[in-house]
């Protein structure tokens, strides 16, 4: 089976590695920091044997078999060269990244190999900008944790080659991810876009005295969370009327009325900062070990949730 080569062996360097071992790939990961690598194979393993026992590993390859295939590297060429895939996933600093990607170009040694960044904010436009091989690069931007929540946004620069972008979206639904394609790049790409347009409306209706944190919040997880789950936003619309033509003109009158009162962008400033963590702090106090806790509530209902999704029948 082909190589996919990890660059960057934290929280999402792991995930990735996870996900190409389970559709069968010879996973090589490199990190700069040694101690990271060996904890990384450790923690891998907890993992997929964690996975095993709740039924939710994927692929078709027991955990041993998977964690077998991935394997650790200290040298970046050993990763890079005759790869059909490298994921780069070091942290957020665009001028890290830049020095990592000239790294990697410097080694790739073949014009089919997908050279991919993780990045959540970073635009293509700006990470890829000189490289010698970016009609190679691509961004890959996955949900966190993403073997709970597989959405990938796949966005291209707009150098990238149309055999990249296909290549890497075909790779995506092998290893199980659910990709979504920008035609062109966009700040915040779509996931950060229409989540701080819901941010900015659920601040504003607290910092007006509206409401509490705690009763907004319900109204995603007691209301829109629970349909969002499974039909997003359009299919909403078309299934609340007889179709999306009926449901824009019965609704798009208030849809427009109600949004020209939304008002600017929240400053989030200090004092409206305190006060938000005040109240959310009252359900989830912000220690270390507190919100460890509550994160693992969080992922053992996304684990339940995603069994339902895959037993339910399209
Ligand atoms: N954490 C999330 O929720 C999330 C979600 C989606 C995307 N991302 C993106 O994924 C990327 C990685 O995030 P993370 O949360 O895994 O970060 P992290 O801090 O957990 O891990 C970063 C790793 O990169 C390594 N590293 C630093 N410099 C390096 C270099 N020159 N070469 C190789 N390795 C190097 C570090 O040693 C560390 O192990 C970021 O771009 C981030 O924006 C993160």
């Amino acid at each position: 089976m082909a190589k996919v080569g990890i660059v960057g062996s934290g929280l999402i360097g792991k995930s990735w590695a996870m996900l190409f071992a389970s559709a069968g790939y010879q996973v090589l990961i490199y990190d700069v920091d040694e101690d990271q690598l060996s904890r990384a194979i450790e923690s891998i393993g907890t993992q997929l044997d964690e996975f095993e026992k709740s039924g939710l590993l994927r692929g078709k390859l027991s955990a041993k078999e998977q964690l077998k295939l991935i394997k650790t590297s200290r040298n970046l060429g050993d990763v890079v060269v005759n790869s059909k895939h490298v994921q780069e996933c070091v942290y957020e600093d665009l001028s890290l990244k830049q020095k990592v990607f000239k790294e990697i170009c410097k080694y790739c040694n073949s014009d089919e190999t997908v050279l991919c960044s993780s990045t959540s904010c970073i635009m293509p436009s700006k990470l890829f900008v000189g490289l010698e091989r970016v009609s190679q690069c691509i961004i890959a931007h996955p949900c966190n944790p993403p073997s709970l929540c597989p959405l990938t946004e796949i966005v291209p620069h707009p150098e990238t080659s149309q055999a990249v972008r296909q290549r890497t979206r075909d790779l995506m639904e092998e290893i199980g991810q659910v990709p979504v394609l920008l035609n062109k790049e966009i700040d915040g790409f779509a996931l950060n876009r229409i989540q701080y347009s819901v941010i900015n409306e659920c601040w504003r209706l607290v910092q007006a005295w509206y409401m509490t944190t705690e009763d907004v919040d319900k109204v995603m997880t007691a209301g829109m969370g629970m349909r969002y789950a499974f039909i997003g936003p359009f299919e909403t619309c078309h299934l609340n009327a007889e179709g999306t033509v009926q449901y824009m003109d019965k609704y798009a009158e208030g849809i427009k009325r109600v949004s020209s009162t939304f008002g600017p962008t929240p400053e989030y400033d200090k004092d409206s900062v305190a006060k938000i963590n005040q109240e959310i702090c009252q359900k989830v106090p912000d220690t270390r070990e507190q919100l460890e806790q509550r994160r693992k509530w969080r992922d053992n209902g996304l684990a339940e949730l995603a069994k339902l999704k895959k037993q339910l029948p399209e």
